[in-house]
């Protein structure tokens, strides 16, 4: 007997990143590195003030209240567009709102690709792109990140639809973000194919980034009429609004009527999966958007400076000590180099055994510099070589 669906991925779903984070938290000497989320100095999680003060203004008739289509509360869809695009995208584009990036991604990959096809997302990177891509039968290329010629060859292995994933700037878990001039690289080699490309940039952490993170937004002003580019968008991240599950997914692409029937089917897609979404959640970031939107920008900046902090030390006090990191621009990781993947599981379970708590990912180990106060991270970088 099977009961379930014939088609059903059957590898064993294990959540490594879970297993990690509870056992963190029973942890009382532990050092804590496992989280994806912001944490404050005072080592509990990050929260946006305005943020807060605005979600208690909400009635309980409102937090009750289904919102007005699976697509989400179109205010809300509005405002976060506008937040999200910057006033960069001239062209065409529509969006709906998500369950975090997630949702946005979710979105994506069930309107975009059949079973069988193929999705490319970088060698080294976010552990649920692969839960994504097996739990639809996906077939997976991955690229290196740091090498262009491996990301156009990677692509030119596709000979139908490409459906590219780009996570940049603060790539999770490398830290890694493309420079302006390598963006138009990617855009001139995916404006140049002759078949069908669907760019999903995932930019759950793009607020965290320093410089000008949306200057390559521009270059989507300028696709060639094969390209659809999604941005999947996420409140978690961008709010520290993890558990309220929301994010929104923005489709560019030159033809006006083609993104009225592309959210459309997004919309049906939607009511047959989530079917709507958190109300309170959206009214709250609308409000946060049209009328507290200093508030949350000063407090944005300082949640930066706080961040950046932390990368800076840890990344000197590596470099001091010889511990080899993959470069990183930017984010709430920075990831050690380990060769093979046997070696970095022994190296693993020494840190765990020294209570220090850290995340497996392909050839590394992911420090969340997002989530160890200062203090605690000054001298973590030698204690981890000593271990090496
Ligand atoms: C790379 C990346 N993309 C997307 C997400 C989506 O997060 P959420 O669904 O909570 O918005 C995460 C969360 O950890 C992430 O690390």
């Amino acid at each position: 007997m099977r009961f379930v669906r014939k088609n059903e991925n059957t590898k064993r779903y294990v959540d490594n990143i879970f297993s990690v984070v509870r056992a963190a938290k029973a942890d009382p000497e532990a050092i804590n590195a496992t989280a994806g989320c912001l944490y404050g100095e005072d080592g509990k999680m990050f929260t946006y003030r305005c943020v807060f003060e605005s979600e208690a203004k909400i009635t309980p008739v409102q937090r009750a209240a289904y919102a007005a289509s699976p697509a989400g509360n179109q205010e809300y869809i509005d405002l976060i567009a506008d937040f999200v695009l910057d006033k960069r995208v001239k062209n065409h584009f529509k969006a709906m709102a998500t369950p975090g990036g997630t949702g946005a991604i979710a979105s994506a990959v069930n309107t975009c690709l059949d079973e069988g096809d193929t999705i490319i997302y970088p060698q080294i990177s976010w552990g649920n792109y692969r839960v994504i891509a097996d739990e639809r039968n996906l077939n997976v290329l991955n690229y290196d990140v740091y090498d262009l010629n491996d990301l156009f060859k990677t692509i030119d292995e596709v000979d139908e639809k490409v459906f590219l994933v780009i996570n940049s700037p603060c790539e999770n878990p490398l830290g890694h973000a493309y420079p302006l001039d390598e963006w138009k690289q990617i855009m001139d080699k995916l404006n140049s194919l002759d078949k069908e490309v669907i760019l999903l940039c995932d930019i759950a952490y793009i607020d965290y980034a320093t410089g000008d993170p949306k200057a390559y937004f521009e270059l989507f002003n300028e696709i060639s009429d094969n390209v659809l580019v999604l941005l999947a968008a996420s409140c978690s991240k961008a709010f520290s609004y993890y558990g309220q599950r929301l994010g929104a997914l923005i489709a560019i692409n030159n033809d006006e009527e083609f993104l009225d029937h592309y959210m459309n089917l997004c919309s049906r897609t939607a009511r047959a999966t989530w079917s709507n979404l958190n109300n309170a959640a959206m009214l709250n970031i609308a409000d946060i958007l049209k009328n507290h939107r200093e508030e949350y920008d000063e407090e944005l900046e300082a949640a930066k400076g706080m961040l950046k902090e932390r990368t800076e030390l840890f990344i000197r006090q590596a470099g001091d000590c010889g511990l080899e990191l993959y470069q990183s621009a930017d984010g709430f990781f920075v990831t050690l180099k380990m060769k093979d993947n046997d070696e970095r599981d022994a190296y693993h379970k020494r840190l765990l055994d020294h209570h220090i708590y850290t995340i497996k990912v392909n050839h590394g180990i992911r420090v969340g510099l997002c989530s160890v106060p200062l203090e605690t991270l000054d001298g973590l970088a030698e204690k981890m070589k000593e271990l090496y």
